[in-house]
């Protein structure tokens, strides 16, 4: 398994950045603790933060040439935005979870939207960063499932 992690915009402000909604940890540490997860299992990681939609689609694109297995992406404000990298990952069909630190359910109307949903293999939103560990968990148990 080869996992990509793709963080939105605005997320490298994580720690500093409405923590009421977003909690105290930093992307930094975000994503250490993923990588120390993936690499116990003898895993690859890696993750890309843009706040630029076409860096993220680019990443999005050069996936399966890296051979990458699984997605988590945290589209951030993209999520009620961006049909283009809607659009990306429909074109490369690698299996993804969408995760939210926040509850866009409990937010403003225009959050509640997101172009991913109906695509994802499973949505986590509300549970802060560990919104992320548990998607990566998802993903080991998946593999870890004789199927
Ligand atoms: C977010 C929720 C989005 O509505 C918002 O634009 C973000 C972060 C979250 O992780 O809760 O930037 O995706």
């Amino acid at each position: 398994p080869h996992i990509l992690v793709l963080h939105g915009p605005n997320l490298n402000l994580l720690g500093q950045r409405e923590p009421a909604h977003y909690g105290h940890s930093t992307l930094a540490d975000i994503d250490a603790k993923l990588v120390a997860m993936a690499n116990a299992w003898g895993w690859a990681l890696s993750s890309l933060q843009s706040n630029a939609e076409h860096q993220l689609i680019d990443a999005v694109q050069l996936a399966p040439k890296q051979g990458v297995t699984n997605i988590i992406i945290n589209p951030a404000a993209f999520t009620h935005t961006s049909v283009a990298l809607r659009d990306a990952l429909s074109a490369v069909a690698i299996p993804f979870i969408e995760v939210h630190l926040s509850n866009i359910h409990a937010r403003e109307p225009f959050r509640q939207y997101s172009y991913f949903s109906d695509m994802a293999q499973g949505v986590i939103a509300g549970l802060g960063a560990d919104g992320y560990f548990l998607a990566l968990e998802a993903i080991y148990r998946r593999f870890s499932r004789p199927d």
